[in-house]
């Protein structure tokens, strides 16, 4: 099933310059860039984005976390994608997240160790959880016009 996703590099991941760097994982999987840009999000977009989070006590770390300076969002298309994606961006929490990937290869954060949780667990990426997470999320981070459906030379060997 060709589906696709949302992953967001967050704040932590651009100022730490690893934008190359992650979309190189995901290009090198075959996984196809289909959108992409940076903006500064807002306190209102951190609520629509993070919906299902906004009344865990953990959100005002996490929307000032977010908020904090530009990240890069890309829509990525692929063979069951959104799974894909997830399995490649590791475990929530770096510190438990496994060797190999993205969050265990460039972060050891964790949210226990986070003084008293005042801060949000930092971990470079967002990706979609589920494919009707991914529809809504691309929907509210890209319109049509920002999407583009497009064939590329490798694609009878990746896909
Ligand atoms: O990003 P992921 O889907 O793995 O985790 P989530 O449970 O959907 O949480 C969204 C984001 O909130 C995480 O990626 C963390 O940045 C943050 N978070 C946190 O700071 N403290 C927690 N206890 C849980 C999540
Ligand atoms: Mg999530």
């Amino acid at each position: 099933m060709i589906e696709r996703t949302l992953v967001v590099i967050k704040p932590d991941g651009v100022q730490r310059k690893l934008v190359g760097k992650i979309t190189a994982r995901f290009e090198d999987i075959g996984l196809k860039i289909v959108g992409m840009k940076m903006i500064w999000l807002d306190r209102d977009f951190s609520k629509k984005h993070y919906a299902a989070h906004v009344k865990k006590p953990f959100y005002k770390y996490l929307e000032d976390f977010i908020v904090a300076g530009p990240v890069v969002a890309m829509v990525l298309e692929g063979v069951h994608a959104v799974d894909t994606v997830r399995k490649h961006t590791g475990a929530t929490e770096p510190f438990a997240a496994a060797p190999g990937t993205i969050r265990g290869d460039y972060a050891h954060h964790s949210y226990k160790h986070s003084d008293k949780k005042k801060i949000a667990v930092k971990n470079i990426i967002h990706a979609s959880e589920t494919s009707a997470d991914a529809k809504k999320e691309i929907s509210l981070w890209f319109p049509e016009k920002e999407l583009h459906s497009y064939k590329t030379t490798d694609e009878n060997h990746v896909f």
